[in-house]
């Protein structure tokens, strides 16, 4: 998960590394009650996922606060590279003399982590990197010592940083280091790294990548999610622990376990062929224990989909029998009532197959057909999705 620059903000402050002051804002009234709370010259910054905003007018500076509400008037609600501003951070205008770059991240390549320092910051860093490579300092973080004081000092000096500026910076980047390792972050860059007038060093931007695998050993991290822009279904799917990826197509699908779910798209995508080109609406496991409710919730979440026009569910009965999936369907089509309007296919194989396709034939659903094979059901689903 990629965090905003205010959140990336707040976690290097709360782990010692020199900031400024940042408030975020949602209004320009806000924005100028938060520029005149941190007083003086402030920078109106647009609080989106992406790079390059100083460009596109997304950074600007105000003298005042009512200037702080012209600026956040003109940035909230901008497109940036495809991304809408909901959000402004106001923050302390910093006097640059000189601007670098630092960058700590997960080098999978190379199963090792990696370094980043350059004195030549600013700028577009795969700018720099294409264009002056040796201005770019690369230095292999191991996992097991990390960044300490001597490997900070040799990022420092590989990236030739004036002597005077040595223990400010290093002392910096242990700090980063920390938010990296302490936040289960993937990447911590901050771009521009500062010295001021007075030769303070600051972070003055900065772009964090936690990593959601480690999300049990930070209850905070779940409020940093960004519930304005994350798909409803999908946010909907996650609230219920199922596996859920929205795709393009048209028939929505079910199973259970990652590797049924995957070759069930294949068999859709191809059955589709035939079918006016339709093709899998999603990807959805709803792994081992096929309750009622976890079926409920799964086509829940399918039947609210606008573009799916039929639904293949694809379940190989183990630990959870065949016979359990099919009073799961039964149940969860109850659950649903008047939401289940869309056709299904439903093929069963696996434990207690006979008594779950008694179950389903017993109930006789209307909107339910059975397969006995997945090439019969995907054939199935991609004709009534084609509308036959
Ligand atoms: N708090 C600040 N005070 C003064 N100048 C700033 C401040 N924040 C950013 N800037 C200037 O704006 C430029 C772009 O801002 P930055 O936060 O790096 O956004 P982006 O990388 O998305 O363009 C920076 O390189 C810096 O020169
Ligand atoms: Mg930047």
């Amino acid at each position: 998960m990629d965090l905003f620059e205010y959140q990336a903000r707040d976690l290097f402050e709360a782990h010692g590394v020199p900031v400024l002051a940042g408030i975020v804002a949602q209004t320009p009234e806000e924005a100028k009650a938060a520029a005149e709370k941190i007083g003086g010259v402030v920078v109106v910054k647009a609080q989106v996922k992406v790079g390059g905003r100083g460009k596109a007018g997304g950074v600007k500076v105000a003298k005042t606060p009512d200037e702080a509400f012209t600026y956040a008037s003109d940035i909230l609600g901008m497109d940036i590279k495809g991304h809408t501003v909901h959000k402004v951070m106001i923050a302390q205008g910093a006097d640059i003399a000189e601007e670098y770059y630092f960058s700590v991240l997960l080098d999978r390549s190379n199963r090792n982590y990696l370094a980043m320092c350059s004195v030549e910051g600013g700028v577009e860093i795969e700018q720099l990197a294409v264009e002056r490579p040796d201005a770019l300092a690369r230095i292999a973080v191991d996992a097991g010592t990390g960044i300490d004081q001597a490997k900070a000092e040799e990022i420092v000096d590989a990236a030739g940083f004036a002597p005077e500026l040595r223990d400010g910076v290093v002392h910096t980047i242990l700090k980063l280091w920390d938010v990296f390792v302490k936040e289960d972050a993937t990447l911590v860059e901050v771009n521009p790294l500062v010295k001021t007038g007075n030769g303070d060093i600051l972070a003055l931007d900065g772009k964090v990548t936690i990593d959601e695998n480690a999300g049990f050993r930070h209850a905070d991290h779940a409020a940093l999610e960004d519930t304005d822009s994350t798909d409803p279904l999908e946010a909907k799917a996650k609230e219920h622990d199922l596996n859920y990826v929205k795709l393009d197509g048209e028939v929505g699908i079910i199973g259970n376990g990652a590797g049924l779910v995957m070759s069930t798209l294949d068999v859709v995508a191809y059955a589709g062929e035939a079918h006016g080109g339709v093709q899998p609406a999603n990807f959805l496991d709803i792994g081992g224990g096929a309750s009622a409710e976890v079926m409920a919730a799964g086509l829940d979440v399918i039947l609210n989909d606008a573009q799916v026009k039929s639904v293949f569910v694809n379940v190989f009965g183990g630990i959870t029998s065949c016979d359990a999936v099919a009073n799961g369907i039964v149940k969860a089509l109850e659950m649903l009532g008047d939401e289940a309007n869309k056709p299904l296919v439903v093929r069963l194989d696996g434990n207690n197959v006979e008594e779950g396709r008694r179950i389903l034939a017993d109930a006789n659903h209307p909107l339910v057909t059975l397969a006995d094979t997945m090439d019969e059901g995907a054939d199935k689903a991609a004709a009534l999705a084609n509308g036959k």
